[in-house]
């Protein structure tokens, strides 16, 4: 079975969507474990509960960011991970990591890239910008993962509508829907050779 690890930050709800994707049989991979770049966050509770192991890296423990970058590889490798999938994870992802990985480190962002992306537009300000620009669509990105923000090769898309009564909730809500039901389909395609990223 291919191993797949997921790093996340905060609510974790792409983690489990992909943990339970990967029991009923959707996902053709084995989620190997989680990492987090803090402590004390939901997708911590949820990894226990769902008893996938953990670890949480937390690059201000480390007086170097290449020691944070080691310290990811080591656990990735330690799983034996082929796949790094970022759910909602908000550090820039290390040179060592990208190296060992190329071409299957993957992150999925909610709006449709290369608008609405970079440095710390991320969950809800991402979707304050798409309703304050007045677009009329927003959707999902899955995009290969490169050394700058949101700016690796797009390897998927879905989009919908923004409704004139939308506020950032409930856009947040529709996109966290589709976030749910695609990363799962993508990644299967992307770790199963259906989708090429190299
Ligand atoms: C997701 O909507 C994900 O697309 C977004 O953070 C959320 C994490 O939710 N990522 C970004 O904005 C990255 N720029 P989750 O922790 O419940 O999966």
């Amino acid at each position: 079975m291919i191993k797949v690890a997921v790093l996340a930050s905060g609510e974790g709800s792409n983690f489990e969507a992909l943990v339970r994707a990967s029991r009923n049989g959707a996902l053709d991979a084995e989620i190997c474990g989680l990492i987090t770049n803090r402590t004390q966050i939901p997708a911590l509770d949820k990894a226990e509960r769902l008893g996938i192991p953990a670890a949480a890296i937390t690059p201000k423990t480390f007086s170097q960011r290449a020691e944070w970058d080691a310290a990811v590889l080591k656990a990735l490798q330690a799983w034996g991970a082929e796949w790094v999938v970022l759910a909602g994870f908000l550090t820039l992802i290390g040179p060592k990591v990208l190296e060992a990985f190329s071409g299957r480190v993957v992150n999925i962002h909610p709006a449709l890239l290369p608008d609405f992306g970079g440095e710390g537009m991320y969950g809800r300000r991402v979707h304050e910008a798409v309703i304050a620009a007045g677009a009329k669509k927003s959707g999902i990105t899955i995009h290969l993962v490169s050394a700058e923000y949101d700016r690796g090769r797009i390897l998927a898309q879905v989009s919908v509508a923004v409704e004139s009564h939308d506020t950032a909730a409930s856009l947040a809500a529709r996109v966290r829907d589709l976030e749910h039901k695609h990363y799962p389909r993508v990644l299967n395609d992307l770790v199963h050779g259906r989708i090429i990223t190299d």
